[in-house]
């Protein structure tokens, strides 16, 4: 087969962009763990201030002890607009909107989701210890550029799960651990 020598260029053209393409797609995946957000849940928007599980925003623990963080997006705000999180533990963000198509961004991470009206997107990621710009990256209207929030994020042993009172053990407990590990275990 006879193939022009202007149409070997572009063929090889196009090849070598898909498996840069292809390439850069995976690096991402593999190497610093982007994946799309690929649960499908919905919501009726009309009614969000008043369903269960956005009723009260921000974080939560479940029976199991997982961390989770739930967020409205409004024009122009992310309620809750700050939130404080333990450190290097996966936690799982439900983002909803109640009126337009919003962005959330959690600036310099792989947290990233569209927010659409109707759906709950999620997806789990885990932070070090600092502060996070959450930033709305879809135009949503005038008000687009002030739409940011604040991520606050502490070492875990520092955290506690707002509602529960502190965990942390006092002095006491230590020593008790100690005596035991001393006394009885023998090694
Ligand atoms: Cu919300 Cu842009």
């Amino acid at each position: 087969m006879k193939v022009d020598l202007y149409e070997k260029i572009w063929m090889w053209g196009v090849t070598g962009m898909l498996v840069l393409f292809f390439g850069s797609m995976a690096n991402g995946a593999l190497t610093a763990n982007r994946h799309p957000p690929s649960h499908v849940e919905t919501i009726d928007p009309m009614a969000v201030m008043k369903d269960p599980r956005f009723a009260t925003q921000g974080v939560r623990v479940d029976a199991d002890g997982r961390v989770h963080a739930w967020i409205i997006g409004l024009t122009f705000t992310w309620l809750p607009a700050e939130m404080t999180l333990p450190a290097d533990t996966p936690i799982t963000f439900h983002v909803t909107a109640v009126d337009v198509t919003h962005g959330f961004h959690i600036v310099r991470t792989n947290g990233q989701t569209m927010v659409l009206p109707g759906y709950i997107s999620q997806f789990t990621t885990q932070f070090a210890a600092g502060e996070y710009l959450v930033a709305c990256n879809e135009y949503c209207g005038i008000g687009h550029h002030n739409m940011a929030g604040k991520l606050v994020v502490v070492p875990a042993a520092e955290w506690s799960a707002p509602g529960s009172a502190a965990v942390a053990p006092g002095p006491d407990a230590v020593v008790v651990v100690a005596g035991e590990e001393a006394g009885h275990e023998g090694h």
